[in-house]
């Protein structure tokens, strides 16, 4: 069943609650950061600290206590829930780039997105040791602390800063090197984040040409997905279809960049 989007004045306070939630969540995470870890291996090379557990504390706590009536999909404690077919989902990952975060790499983010019929209505991501708090709305547009984000203006390959991250599993790995193999020669740059939805968060800001990843939870990527939509950017899935919620890939790119890059990754 598909519901009625929010009016601009409801889609502003569950923005406003993404906000605050994953400002909650991030200054654990900054609190915790150069403690020693508790690390524990949760799959194949998948990590969980205590600080992934207590940021989604603070964050589910928050929006929970606002929208008791919401469902909620959250990597640490509610990840296999399934999309509702009514009302709002909120999806949380509590601490995106937890390798980093172990390991003392100082790029991390919380990334909080609010979904209706699997669209991003708000999306938020959040990167607290700069206090840099990338939010979108649906019709909204994109801003860092409040100021208007635009993709990249970068109209060739040759120019261009591509963002990527990997898979854990092996084959997902084979497949990003054969990708960024044909990529390599033709583009710029490129640079291994760590963080997925920086990556995203990145393309809105025009920091990033493009941000390529083969597998990505919802969690990684709904909120950087409405950031690069809402900044005038296109995300699709690695074949080209239309960004949703249930394939895994994520090719995302200024636009200007979509059709070359998807050529490329097809050639
Ligand atoms: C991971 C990060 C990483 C990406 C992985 C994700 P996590 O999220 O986004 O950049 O390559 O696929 O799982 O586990 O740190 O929340
Ligand atoms: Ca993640
Ligand atoms: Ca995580």
């Amino acid at each position: 069943m598909t519901d009625k989007q929010p009016s601009a004045e409801a889609l502003s306070a569950l923005l406003e609650a993404a906000s605050q939630a994953a400002v909650l969540g991030g200054d654990e995470l900054c609190r915790l950061f150069r403690q020693t870890h508790q690390i524990r291996h949760k799959g194949l090379r998948d990590l969980v600290t205590e600080a992934d557990v207590a940021s989604e504390q603070l964050v589910l706590q928050h929006l929970q206590r606002l929208f008791p009536r919401d469902a909620f999909l959250s990597e640490e404690s509610f990840h296999d829930v399934p999309l509702p077919d009514q009302g709002i989902c909120w999806v949380v990952d509590p601490l995106d780039g937890t390798t980093n975060y172990a390991h003392g790499v100082p790029v991390f983010s919380v990334s909080v997105a609010a979904l209706q019929d699997g669209v991003p209505l708000v999306g938020v991501v959040y990167e607290p040791l700069r206090r840099w708090l990338f939010a979108a709305q649906r019709g909204g547009g994109a801003a860092l602390n409040g100021a208007p984000l635009r993709a990249s203006g970068t109209p060739h390959l040759a120019g261009a800063v591509v963002g990527f991250d990997w898979g854990r599993q092996p084959q997902e790995r084979m497949d990003i090197v054969e990708y960024l193999g044909r990529i390599s020669p033709l583009a710029g740059t490129l640079r291994n984040m760590g963080s997925a939805a920086l990556g995203l968060a990145y393309v809105a800001a025009g920091w990033l040409d493009l941000y390529l990843h083969l597998s990505l939870n919802l969690w990684d990527s709904a909120a950087g997905v409405l950031l690069v939509q809402e900044a005038g950017g296109q995300v699709s899935h690695r074949d080209g279809v239309p960004w949703g919620p249930v394939q895994r890939s994520c090719l995302a790119t200024n636009g200007l960049l979509h059709r070359d890059v998807l050529r490329c990754l097809a050639s």
